[in-house]
């Protein structure tokens, strides 16, 4: 598979994913929170799945395209470690978490996502889903089915029980 096809199998991968998850978390009250805003993208997409729900936004160093900066009401600017334990209002109320922080560097992904489970899964409300490239199984994580025609640990599809 060339780096072109494999780049845009992440991205159909992630698009579905996404709106499974919109799926899965129709008729659960709760905030959407995008855990790495990068250039935008999935919050963009994620603004028109949920345009009815309050939408939070993490990032370090805001650098996303002019149309995808979140309201500052909105975004929790610094570093996840901080941030996610500070916004105390959001623990328990989340019906959508997606997870998006990595970089090209699998090892050290694994290790953010490790590092940031116990701080994701505090926000979930009861059935709120987390989505998410990295595995993040544990026992508070059930992991769902992904949508047609995405590979088995291409993404993760997890419900807070
Ligand atoms: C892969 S990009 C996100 C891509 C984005 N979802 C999109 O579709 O455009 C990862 C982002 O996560 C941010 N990030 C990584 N680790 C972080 C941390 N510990 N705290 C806050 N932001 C972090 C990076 O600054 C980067 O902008």
């Amino acid at each position: 598979m060339s780096r072109l096809d494999s780049v845009i199998r992440r991205l159909e991968a992630q698009r579905a994913c996404l709106n499974r998850a919109a799926e899965l978390v129709r008729g659960i009250d709760g905030a959407v929170i995008e855990l790495g805003l990068g250039n935008g993208r999935t919050y963009d997409h994620l603004r028109e799945l949920f345009s009815e729900r309050d939408i939070y936004v993490c990032e370090r160093q805001v650098a996303a395209h002019p149309d995808c900066i979140p309201p500052a009401d909105r975004l929790l600017l610094g570093d996840m470690f901080e941030t996610l334990p500070a916004a105390r209002f959001l623990i328990g109320h989340v019906a959508l978490a997606h997870f998006d922080a990595g970089t090209g560097d699998a090892a050290a992904n694994l290790n953010l996502a490790a590092g940031l489970r116990p701080l994701i899964v505090a926000l979930l409300c009861d059935g709120g889903v987390l989505a998410t490239q990295q595995a993040m199984d544990g026992p508070d994580l059930v992991l769902m089915p992904l949508p047609e025609g995405v590979a088995e640990g291409r993404y993760h599809l997890y419900r807070r029980v």
